[in-house]
């Protein structure tokens, strides 16, 4: 697996790029919105809360970075109208999209798999799995019609280190990198989007704090210091770094 740790604390510009973050609203997607539209991105802020999202669009105006759009959707719920909506809101306002990250996700149940509960689970894999392919899939033309587009899969280190009772949750991030496999095998070679996948390690965020409620959140590095490398494969520059399966730390 190779790391992209080298890029941890670099700076590159995202200037004129549309970006769209799922989980916008999250720890990590939260921090990575402020970042890419630091680095001069106009994102689309994708998330279930108005309230949540309005909060992160005020941080980033007052940030004084490009103004941002808000995609209000629940990715538990959404339907065909709802993301042929979005993606032809997207083709509308912006002609384009220059990098799609997949961060939202659904922690699920950390239980024994023979307890584990049946709608949970299905509706983990519903979030964490199929609807990042469902995204890709409608807004494919959208990235399409970029000159330079990056897709990011949010992953996690059950990939590749498989532990008990991570249950739907460990099955959608490893079914998630598959997806990306698939994606880039049936159209990276015609030279555009870039498909990745990247795990960002252990990150201070509701989400962890749940995982690990016993942990120090202190110990953990906070979601901001992990944002350098989707910042370089959203970039030119990631053009350097054909699709793969990434270690952010
Ligand atoms: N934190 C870590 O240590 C760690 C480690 C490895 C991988 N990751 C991955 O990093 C990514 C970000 O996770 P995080 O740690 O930032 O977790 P988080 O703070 O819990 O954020 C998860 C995000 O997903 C959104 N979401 C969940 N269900 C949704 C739905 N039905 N519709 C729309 N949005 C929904 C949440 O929306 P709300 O804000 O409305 O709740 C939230 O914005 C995830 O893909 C996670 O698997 C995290």
């Amino acid at each position: 697996m190779t790391s992209l740790k080298q890029h941890l604390g670099a700076a590159f510009s995202l200037d004129g790029r549309v970006v769209l973050v799922t989980g916008a609203t999250g720890g990590f997607g939260r921090a990575l919105s402020l970042a890419c539209a630091r680095a001069g991105a106009t994102v689309v802020l994708c998330g279930r809360n108005g309230k949540k999202l309005d909060r992160v669009y005020d941080e980033i105006e007052a940030a004084g970075g490009p103004r941002p759009a808000i995609a209000t959707l629940d990715l538990a719920t959404a339907t065909a109208v709802d993301y042929d909506a979005l993606a032809r809101t997207i083709d509308a306002e912006f002609g384009r999209l220059d990098g799609l990250v997949h961060a939202a996700a659904l922690l699920g149940d950390r239980t024994p798999l023979e307890q584990y509960d049946v709608p949970t689970w299905c509706r983990v894999l519903h979030v964490n799995l199929t609807v990042p392919f469902i995204l890709t899939q409608v807004l494919l033309p959208s990235l399409r019609k970029s000159t330079d587009a990056a897709v990011v899969f949010v992953s996690s280190g059950v990939v590749h280190n498989p532990r008990p009772f991570w249950g739907a949750y460990a099955v959608a991030k490893t079914g998630l990198a598959s997806v990306r496999e698939l994606w880039a095998q049936e159209l990276e070679r015609a030279g555009r989007p870039r498909f990745y996948s990247v795990n960002p390690g252990r990150m201070r965020t509701p989400m962890r704090a749940a995982a690990y409620p016993g942990e120090d959140p202190a110990t953990v590095p906070a979601p901001e210091s992990v944002c350098g490398p989707f910042l370089y494969l959203l970039s030119a520059a990631g053009g350097a770094t054909a699709g793969g399966y990434f270690d952010a730390q």
